[in-house]
């Protein structure tokens, strides 16, 4: 069984450079479809979901060749496969991301039903109902959905109950090569889509409002490939910045390869609860925070406080000087994560989707499993912190979204290692 086994109280400090967004990655991938012939993604982060979405795209019939190891050259002339199939999208709920452009290049799709995952059922029927606005019709059999828009997709208006970061994207991406023109209501405003719709538009797209409410896309014939740089990871770098509000040496942790404007109401939250924060010239430095102030928090969609933080924001809470409130209102699951760090001495009441914390002076080191990316990487945060040896199983659930996690904590000072130990015995 592989662990990451953190000893507790190392400073930490110097400088870690974030990754490409594995959230932006992952639909970049799916977009090349739309393009016949080799579009180079730069900055794409290698981690173990951007390998599920290659070995998707190649089992349409893509080419993938990694030039080096951050940049993907994906040539998909040749795609003559339609089908997303069942052990991948199990693997990856991120697959269904290529429903959007296989309907807006070939008119088919086939998709493996996602069903539901660590974080609760995540459904897709708000991608479901916009596709069919657009024209598209779909059965499902024996597990697969059967999308069809070989009468061509017909641009409308969608107005989507819930601003949904995937159905968003399945959305635009479909409808660059509708007839006409969409409008998208109510759409997610995530920098990862302001993204893919940027790499869309260099592709000859024509999208306006990415990064609002309202976006709106001109159907347009054909898309040529193009180079598109991977937007930086404010997920990974909000991590970061906890470890380092947590643990940092007087000298304080830089975090660059992000844009500090993708975690304004993160900064503005950490520093309402005393974490010190200072522009640099590559992005941001964190220092300790001396006494951690408790804080209020809910989860909200762009440019409301991210789930993909609450865990780590949860590790900082829990060390407060009195009672926190953080609200998850994206996942239903998420707060699996909060009973990992009871094990580890923080003092936690869930009710419903409302998690009541009660700061504690410390925590100390356990045996914890990961329960997903997020909440993973959260319990590795607070091992830094951790009096003793924390080790933290599940790992592969940190390798999804995180490159080289355990090597750039160690280049800052952590005693982190990955390890092996021997998977329990059950009788
Ligand atoms: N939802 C529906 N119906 C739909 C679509 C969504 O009920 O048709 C619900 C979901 O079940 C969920 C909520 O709406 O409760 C939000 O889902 P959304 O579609 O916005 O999320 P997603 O596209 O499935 C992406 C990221 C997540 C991130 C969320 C929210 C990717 C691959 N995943 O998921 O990232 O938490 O947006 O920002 O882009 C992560 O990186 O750890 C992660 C989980």
């Amino acid at each position: 069984m592989d662990i990451i086994r953190v000893e507790g109280g190392h400073h930490l400090e110097g400088s870690v450079a974030v990754s490409g967004a594995k959230n932006s990655a992952l639909k970049l991938m799916a977009a090349t479809l739309l393009a016949p012939g080799t579009t180079t993604l730069t900055n794409v982060p290698n981690i173990s979901d951007v390998h599920v979405m290659g070995k998707v795209l190649k089992r349409m019939g893509a080419e993938i060749e990694v030039v080096d190891e951050h940049t993907l050259a994906i040539d998909t002339s040749h795609v003559d496969s339609w089908e997303a199939p069942y052990e991948l999208v199990a693997k990856m709920r991120a697959s269904t991301a290529v429903m959007g452009p296989l309907l807006g290049r070939f008119g088919k799709a086939k998709i493996a039903m996602p069903g539901g995952c660590n974080l609760g059922a995540r459904k897709i029927d708000m991608h479901i109902l916009g596709l069919q606005a657009l024209g598209v019709e779909f059965d499902t059999e024996h597990g697969y959905i059967y999308a069809d828009a070989s009468a061509g997709l017909t641009g409308t208006n969608v107005t989507l109950e819930f601003a949904s970061v995937g159905a968003t994207e399945n959305l635009i991406m479909a409808s660059v090569r509708a007839t006409g023109t969409t409008v998208i209501d109510n759409a997610a405003r995530e920098p990862e889509i302001v993204d893919l719709a940027t790499m869309l538009n260099e592709m000859g797209a024509k999208i306006s409002g990415a990064g609002t409410p309202v976006v709106t896309i001109e159907g347009v014939e054909e898309l040529t490939p193009v180079t598109h740089r991977v937007v930086g990871d404010r997920i990974e770098a909000g991590t970061f910045l906890v470890a380092g509000a947590l643990m940092a040496g007087p000298a304080g942790v830089e975090v660059t390869g992000f844009n500090p404007m993708h975690l304004n109401m993160v900064i503005r939250k950490f520093e309402a609860m005393g974490v010190p924060f200072e522009r640099t010239e590559g992005g941001l430095r964190v220092r300790r925070a001396e006494r951690i102030e408790p804080i209020d928090i809910q989860t909200l969609p762009f440019p409301g406080f991210p789930t993909d933080m609450q865990p780590q924001a949860m590790t900082l809470s829990a060390l407060a000087d009195g009672n926190s409130i953080i609200t998850e209102n994206i996942f239903e699951n998420r707060f699996m994560f909060a009973s990992e760090l009871v094990r580890m001495g923080a003092d936690i009441h869930i009710e419903s989707h409302h998690a009541m914390i009660h700061g504690v002076t410390g925590f100390s080191g356990a045996q914890v499993s990961s329960p997903d990316l997020r909440g993973g990487a959260a319990l590795v945060v607070a091992g830094l912190i951790a009096e003793g040896i924390t080790e933290v199983s599940a790992v592969h659930h940190i390798a999804r979204g995180y490159e080289r996690f355990v090597e750039k904590l160690s280049a800052l000072g952590a005693r982190v290692e990955h390890a092996s130990v021997p998977d329990p015995d059950i009788d």
